[in-house]
């Protein structure tokens, strides 16, 4: 009989089940909304990216089974060889005049747009400057590209520059950041990071995932938040939070975007956009230039909400976003915190090492446009009960 080779991971997975770290997947039985039914309990929902609930928008839903009728369901081939329609060129014309960039090419997802950009735009004789808390994606893209990677610790502009300080000349480099930290909420520091860049000759690189369609006017981002534009030189952006559908995208010169449809693996190698997901993601452009209020809403909701944790006595760290994190320092009593929430008819994931520090455990939340004002006065009750209950406010 042969053995199996992968025993080890049922090894490793009881080793999570032991430290309460195992994770089983939640299942959502209806649609992505601000209210509804996980695991055959209703909940109030505290855990999409659906800032603005935009995956469930008539506009969206209508646009894309007209592009079904009309094109298909699939593409049937990669972008560079049969697999590019007018619906994604189209796309890509309105994203690049929203970001108010020369042009765009869209990725599969934000994760192959930041590992395919920055594994594509440098190689083993450059180096990457990049915050301690980049997303995952981003750190993927700077070990594929074989770059040297120099950390700095979060937001810290001076330490940036002392790293860029003690560089060798004449080398490639690539200062680079997110707009708004997935975990923490927290805006990176754009401006002083572009006038680095500047005066260090860099390449500029912000990844927006999280501020389309939350920052900026109309949605636009962080650069135009800070009002940074022309001065970033690679954007990029995803289409599947705030925008509610898939996908990801780079903003940014025509050279820029016409070197990606040659040197981007995602890109060049795998299959593009149905034209659905390419036709709700033009009307959810539509509604960010013509229902601007949905964004304003989103904003109330978040400030109701945060101060609302914030009265309870709840630590939020630094959030200056929607992702608002309730940290509880040990990762158990984060995972019992979100079951007991769960339990209580809110659903609010707890995230745990590796994704945070050891010590940073917590449940993340993020209000949407959408939720009432009774959805979240609930959800502020049940984390009062259950804060109380395990100790975590008195
Ligand atoms: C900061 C950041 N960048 C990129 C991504 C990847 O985006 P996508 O979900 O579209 O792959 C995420 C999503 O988790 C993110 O939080």
């Amino acid at each position: 009989m042969r053995s199996d080779p992968l025993a080890y991971l049922a090894a490793e997975l009881e080793t999570l089940k032991a430290q309460g770290l195992y994770r089983r997947l939640r299942v959502l039985e209806g649609e992505q909304k601000a209210k509804t039914t996980v695991d055959h309990r209703v909940v109030v929902n505290l855990s999409s990216n659906n800032y603005l609930g935009l995956t469930t928008h008539p506009r969206l839903r209508a646009r894309a089974l007209e592009a079904i009728e009309r094109y298909g369901v699939g593409t049937g081939s990669v972008r560079t060889i049969a697999g590019t329609m007018t619906i994604h060129a189209e796309l890509e014309q309105k994203l690049a005049a929203f970001k108010k960039t020369e042009a765009v090419v869209v990725f599969q997802s934000g994760f192959a747009a930041n590992a395919g950009t920055v594994s594509a735009v440098l190689d083993k004789d450059d180096i990457v400057v990049s915050d301690e808390l980049n997303h995952a994606s981003i750190i993927d893209g700077c070990r594929l590209s074989r770059a040297a990677i120099k950390v700095f610790p979060h937001k810290d502009v001076a330490a940036a520059r002392k790293i860029l300080e003690s560089l060798p000349g004449g080398r490639r480099v690539l200062l680079i950041t997110d707009g708004v930290f997935s975990m923490d909420g927290d805006l990176g520091p754009l401006p002083d990071l572009c006038s680095l860049a500047e005066a260090h000759g860099c390449i500029m690189m912000v990844d927006d995932a999280h501020a389309s369609g939350v920052f900026g006017a109309n949605g636009r981002g962080t650069i135009d938040h800070f009002a940074m534009h022309g001065r970033v030189d690679i954007q990029v952006g995803t289409l599947s939070k705030a925008i509610g559908v898939l996908g990801g995208y780079v903003a940014g010169t025509r050279p820029l975007i016409e070197f990606l449809y040659h040197r981007a693996r995602p890109f060049l190698f795998s299959t593009s956009h149905p034209p659905a997901v390419a036709a709700a993601c033009i009307a959810a452009l539509e509604v960010l230039m013509e229902e601007p209020q949905i964004i304003e809403r989103l904003w109330e909701n978040t400030r109701f909400f945060k101060a609302g944790l914030v009265n309870l006595g709840f630590n939020t760290g630094v959030s200056e976003s929607p992702i608002t994190p309730v940290i509880v320092g040990d990762g158990a009593l984060a995972m019992r915190l979100s079951d007991r929430l769960f339990e209580s008819g809110v659903f609010a994931q707890g995230i745990a090492y590796p994704t945070v520090a050891v010590d940073k455990a917590r449940v993340r939340t993020i209000v949407t446009a959408t939720h009432t004002r009774d959805e979240l006065q609930f959800a502020l009750d049940a984390f009062a009960a259950v804060g109380r209950e395990l100790g975590i406010v008195s």
